[in-house]
């Protein structure tokens, strides 16, 4: 029945307006799942409404194919510091470069996904839509970027999307915010980003040993009647709570009355500012969009003049927290309700899932680094690390949620070698692989690079990783503990070490692994990887460069970074 309507519609409006494209692109790259979830969604309303839908992940998507394209969506997220999500790199290259073709007559339009705690916020999608329009392209709706918190701006920008390419532009419009919430969360539960789940904690354990300058806690919790399902790969959200200290010193700082009644949300729910901001706001990060909010209310603090001066926001950005803001601009006097409005909703915190359902049904189990520092004369904690260290015991529960990760993934064929690289807490999901292996009797060769600064105290799992080499499950295992021996040595050293054999296993098919530090861990690792195989294989550099990503493109090379 849709194919006739179709037709008939394609009929009518030949009549009065040139015929439109019925075809349409929907291309997505993400790290996490966000991007890959929305595009199926808004696939799905496109074809309900007659169009007929090409969808791609980035990465498998050959950039040739670009010049033939009349209507593309993209739907992309940022990572780090501004830089493209893995899958996302060639595509980005490419448009950037001088292959780039004419895009005369393309009609495009891009939703970006990112942070606002970030200075290069929604930098990728922004790119994207920079370089298609510079190409001749033709935003038919413009660019939306979202923070964290996406469902409603990404409902927003999928029915003005629907809208424009639809041929009855008044039906079209049937995305809600809940959908896209819904999108994003497969499965069969109910609990959701938007709806968590509160999650009993189990067991909370340090599993540093004493004298370590670390601490990293093993977390386990039940999901038991939460319908919640996971894979290896996948990573937890954790809602935390704003440290009591600071909290009562922004209070103090502010000179509110703690018990003041404070509306958290759209529906209206009250609760104390003390409570308000323990639990529902976020006030260690200070982001554009709340300083903008904060300087209206407070006209002569000089928050005006600072929104205005990038390297200096940048500076702030990177170095404050609220409680610094509001002493360096001197901002008491605004009253609390409208302080509170202005601010963010407490983000979630992302950790990749330490355990295997396989292994634990009902269970999800979490490896967390707890950070602490200090900075202008005053401790700093991470957020949700200090909350699960200091205030979070067995017995209490835990608003949670599941993410779901298609880019870290064990490959279907359980024969296939895997390599897992993942010092201190990048160590977590392949504690989730190596369960998952086990349970399913896969009998792959398994190969762990693990390191961190000292055997005696930071060897983390350590009983579980030689229980697994003792029964086969894990092959081959090889550490390196930088800070026992005069030289630092790092995992990549191992790696090269190892470089035949490494290279051997990259022959015999194997997946690589790469999980943990972002700027300095993983871009040394890939580097060590690149020397292997001109090692090795004879390659240039060049080569040894395509060679990686063409492994990416074949989701042999998976990396988890952060
Ligand atoms: P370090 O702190 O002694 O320098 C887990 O955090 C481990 O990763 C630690 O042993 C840490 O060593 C190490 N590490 C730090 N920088 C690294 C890098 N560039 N590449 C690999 N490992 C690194």
């Amino acid at each position: 029945a849709g194919a006739a309507q179709n037709v008939q519609a394609e009929t009518i409006s030949a009549v009065s307006v040139p015929p439109v494209s019925r075809e349409v692109t929907v291309l997505y790259g993400s790290q996490t799942g966000n991007s890959s979830g929305l595009s199926k969604k808004l696939a799905k309303k496109l074809e309900e409404q007659g169009l007929q839908v090409t969808l791609s992940a980035m990465g498998d998507f050959k950039p040739n194919g670009l010049k033939k394209i009349e209507n593309l969506l993209i739907i992309v997220s940022t990572h780090g510091e501004g830089e493209p999500p893995d899958n996302a790199i060639p595509l980005h290259e490419f448009l950037n470069s001088k292959r780039a073709p004419k895009l005369d007559g393309l009609k495009y339009s891009v939703l970006a996904l990112g942070d606002t705690s970030y200075e290069f916020f929604c930098q990728t999608g922004k790119d994207f839509d920079q370089r298609l329009q510079e190409l001749g392209g033709t935003a038919i709706v413009p660019r939306v970027d979202c923070d964290v918190d996406f469902d409603e701006a990404a409902a927003e920008w999928m029915n003005d999307v629907l809208a424009s390419l639809s041929s009855t532009p008044a039906t079209a419009g049937t995305v809600s915010s809940e959908a896209v919430v819904a999108a994003v969360s497969s499965g069969e539960s109910e609990y959701n980003r938007t709806n968590p789940f509160k999650a009993e904690v189990l067991e909370n354990l340090n599993l540093n040993g004493r004298g370590s300058d670390r601490e990293t806690r093993h977390i386990e919790l039940s999901l038991e009647g939460s319908n919640l399902d996971y894979e290896p790969g996948d990573s937890l959200g954790v809602f935390p709570e704003n440290h009591p200290r600071l909290v009562d010193e922004l209070i103090a700082a502010m000179d509110w009355n703690a018990d003041e009644r404070v509306t958290v949300n759209k529906s209206g729910e009250q609760v104390s500012v003390r409570e308000a901001l323990l639990r529902y706001f976020e006030i260690t990060a200070v982001t554009k969009p709340v300083v903008e909010q904060l300087a209206k209310l407070s006209p002569g603090s000089g928050l005006t003049n600072l929104l205005a001066n990038d390297a200096e926001f940048r500076k702030v950005m990177n170095s404050c927290d609220l409680l610094d803001l509001v002493q360096d601009y001197s901002l008491r006097g605004i009253p609390a309700a409208e302080f509170v409005a202005g601010l963010r909703k407490i983000p979630a915190r992302l950790y990749s899932i330490a355990s295997s359902s396989k292994s634990f049904p009902d269970e999800v189990h979490l490896t967390v680094r707890t950070v602490r520092y200090e900075a202008r004369g005053r401790e700093r904690y991470g957020v949700c690390s200090v909350h699960l260290a200091e205030r979070v015991e067995a017995g209490d529960s835990l608003p949670i949620y599941i993410q779901h990760n298609p880019n870290f993934k064990l490959p279907e064929n359980p024969d296939a070698p895997i390599i897992m690289i993942g010092p201190g807490t990048g160590v977590a999901p392949f504690r989730s692989f190596l369960g998952e292996r086990e349970e399913t009797g896969a009998e792959g060769k398994t190969w762990l690079f693990y390191g961190d600064q000292h055997f005696l105290t930071d060897f983390l799992y350590q009983t579980e990783w030689q229980r697994w080499l003792k029964d086969g499950v894990l092959t081959k295992m090889d550490v390196a503990f930088s800070r026992d021996t005069e030289q630092k040595v790092y995992v990549q050293h191992r790696m090269l070490e190892n470089s035949k054999e490494l290279y051997q296993w990259l022959q015999e098919g194997a997946v690589i692994y790469v999980c943990g530090d972002e700027k300095k861990m993983a871009h040394d690792v890939h580097n060590a990887l690149a020397t292997i195989l001109e090692q090795e294989g004879g390659l240039t550099s060049e080569q040894a460069s395509e060679y990686l990503t063409r492994l990416q493109q074949e989701k042999r090379y998976q990396r988890d970074v952060y």
